[in-house]
């Protein structure tokens, strides 16, 4: 009696947690209508709601030919590169931050897009991308003008390897080009390799981290890369289900967050303009998370403030912020398109 009294206890007090999470988290279940018939726009925010669907963006889906793997924002021009995959399919199409479709890269030097970058804004910007196809231009990464023009290669194209001089990649999976121009690139996505290679603005070889393995400092599957403002890399490892952290300048190993991520692995690692959050994506749990960016020198635990719950089979995979707005853009390999989230307060800013 007194044990089943206390396991009703039990049940009640679950009930009544889960009430209240759901009233405090405020659960917004978002099904607009898709004037297209085309866009899969549900979804759900869990925690501190910071961003929201636009669901004018871009304003024709129809242009979504492929599997969209990368996306990268050009905040100076108001432009987003879309990469996509396929068969005869443009592999990057242009469009403008207000949905507008400017232009499909008439290239034929890509294999199968993967990380996506968009380098120099300011300056003289271009549009970096790996691949990880097998054909004649796959294993490489390689830098491109706005408008899709081949301007240099990076790697033996065509060739999986090891090399550090000259450099080979086997799957590249994503570039980070700082306004240095020092470079960082995470290598690869399921190759032979399990690198985080840093270079200098002429190539040299500055560090690498190369072994594989769950230790610190090793790798399996290094997925994406950024670096902070305060001189930290940020590598999704996707492999070890981990984010772990390295000093920009001597690549020392600073830490790792292991604790957010015991569900599905982090695919992406990006930082919100402001450097306040992280944004995560988990492309098998489909969501979105923005996470607490720790202040300088302190790594500590990882800590999930929002989540963007996308529906089953959207299959997130990288994400880019534009860093006037702070709009979201997100690739989603399962739902064949881009789709974009823009923060809740106007301005752009957070609270
Ligand atoms: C695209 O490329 C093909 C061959 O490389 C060329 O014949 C064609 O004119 C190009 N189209 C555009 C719009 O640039
Ligand atoms: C940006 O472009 C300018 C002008 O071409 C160039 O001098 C500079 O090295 C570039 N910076 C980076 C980070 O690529």
């Amino acid at each position: 009696m007194k044990r089943k009294g206390h396991s009703y206890f039990i049940v009640i007090t679950m009930g009544i947690g889960l009430l209240v999470m759901a009233v405090l988290y405020g659960t917004i279940n978002s099904q607009l209508p898709d004037p297209y018939g085309l866009r899969k726009t549900d979804y759900r925010l869990l925690g501190r709601p910071l961003y929201k669907l636009d669901i004018s963006w871009p304003k024709y889906t129809e242009h979504f030919t492929g599997d969209v793997f990368g996306v990268a924002v050009n905040h100076l021009a108001g432009l987003v590169y879309v990469a996509q995959r396929g068969d005869n399919v443009p592999k990057v199409l242009v469009f403008s931050t207000d949905g507008e479709f400017i232009q499909a890269w008439n290239t034929t030097t890509l294999e199968m897009p993967h990380g996506i970058f968009l380098a120099n804004a300011s300056n003289n910007p271009t549009v970096w991308i790996t691949d990880v196809g097998n054909g004649p231009y796959g294993h490489s990464i390689k830098q491109y003008s706005p408008s899709g023009k081949l301007l240099q290669v990076l790697g033996s194209a065509g060739q999986a390897g090891s090399g550090v001089n000259p450099l080979q990649f086997d799957q590249p999976a994503e570039i980070f080009v700082h306004s240095s121009g020092e470079i960082y690139i995470v290598d690869g996505d399921g190759g032979m390799n399990n690198r985080l290679v840093k270079l200098s603005k002429e190539l040299q070889m500055i560090w690498m981290h190369g072994e594989k393995g769950s230790g610190m400092a090793q790798f399996y599957i290094p997925h994406s890369v950024t670096v902070d403002n305060y001189q930290r890399v940020w590598v999704a490892d996707r492999g070890n289900k981990r984010i772990q952290v390295f000093n920009a300048v001597t690549g020392d190993w600073l830490g790792s967050w292991g604790s957010c991520f015991t569900e599905d692995a982090p695919y992406s690692v990006r930082l919100t303009p402001d450097q306040k959050y992280f944004v995560v994506v988990q492309l098998n749990t489909n969501q979105i998370s923005l996470l607490e960016a720790p202040p300088v020198g302190v790594i500590g635990q990882c800590r999930v403030v929002s989540v963007i719950q996308l529906a089953e089979d959207i299959k997130p995979h990288l994400v880019d912020l534009d860093l006037k707005t702070g709009a979201l853009y997100v690739a989603e390999i399962g739902a064949q398109q881009a789709q974009k989230f823009t923060p809740f307060t106007l301005g752009g800013g957070f609270l």
